[in-house]
């Protein structure tokens, strides 16, 4: 079976390609694991240098499997148990990642597709982007430090209004907004976000990893991702949440008229 993460590496870039495209890259277990060790791994790999992240297929990605989180929410209403937070082997990487990491993204990304280019260095977006984060929809909240890195880029209301109302934000409100640096034709997407990872790759790996470092606080962002994680897991169990993972199920189903 192919892989659904792609991992690559050439000119001191470390390139991780999003690839269950059938399923718009929801992201499921097994991919947070690949991609979390591929982070982690890159900060001792000399020829990593620099991690850039993209996506096959239409969209950069759906977020998490819905399928996951309606199983997850199931278990714990069966079992009557609290469910635990155990941690996200990604958003673990990415509050404690030493290289710089670039995004490249098209299409629809949501939930953790938009909370991790908070944690990115530099984002190139296709004109056709369009992020949301629709956790309160879902009777979710936000994660991946995302209630600390969001208000904190965009300012409260603008992050509220994603969270809460699910407001979807284009390419180009992405920009103003600082969450990307371009908005680009999709055509020149990759090759543009490729030069920046190269650029990065090039400059001093010390200095880099310095800078990084500074502008970063990996332990507050672990800790923010622990504490939403707890709210998080319990909110899988509430019956908001599996009537709205219920009606993406029956919608898929009268779609294929199943
Ligand atoms: N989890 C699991 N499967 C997903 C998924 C997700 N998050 N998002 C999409 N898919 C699957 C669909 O079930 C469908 O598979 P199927 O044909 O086997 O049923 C396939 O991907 C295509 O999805 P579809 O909804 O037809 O694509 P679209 O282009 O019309 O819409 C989205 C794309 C991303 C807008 C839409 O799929 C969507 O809203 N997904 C859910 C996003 C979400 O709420 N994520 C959780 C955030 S916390």
């Amino acid at each position: 079976m192919e892989s659904h993460v792609l991992i690559e590496k050439a000119e001191g870039v470390l390139t991780l390609t999003l690839n269950r495209p059938e399923k718009k890259n929801a992201l499921t277990q097994a991919m947070y694991q690949r991609l979390g060790d591929a982070i982690d791994g890159a900060a001792n790999d000399p020829e990593a240098r620099c991690v850039l992240i993209q996506a096959e297929g239409d969209a950069f990605t759906a977020g998490n499997d819905i399928g996951d989180f309606a199983a997850r929410g199931a278990e714990g209403r069966s079992t009557g148990d609290k469910q635990k937070w155990e941690g996200n082997p990604l958003l673990a990487a990415l509050a404690r990642a030493k290289r710089p990491l670039v995004a490249a993204v098209h299409g629809r990304a949501v939930g953790v597709g938009v909370t991790m280019l908070l944690h990115c260095d530099l984002v190139y977006m296709a004109e056709d982007a369009l992020l949301s984060t629709p956790f309160v929809n879902l009777g979710l909240v936000p994660e991946a430090a995302s209630s600390l890195t969001l208000p904190a880029r965009i300012g409260h209301a603008r992050a509220f209004a994603m969270f809460v109302l699910g407001e979807a934000v284009t390419a180009q409100e992405a920009v103003a907004w600082g969450i990307a640096n371009k908005a680009l034709p999709r055509a020149e997407l990759r090759t543009t976000a490729l030069a920046a990872a190269r650029a990065v790759a090039q400059r001093s790996p010390s200095a880099v990893a310095i800078t990084k470092a500074l502008m970063r606080e990996p332990e507050q962002l672990a800790k923010r991702m622990e504490v939403e994680g707890a709210h998080f897991v319990a909110q899988l169990s509430t019956p908001e949440a599996a009537a709205a993972f219920a009606a993406f199920a029956d919608k898929r189903r009268g779609m294929r008229g199943s």
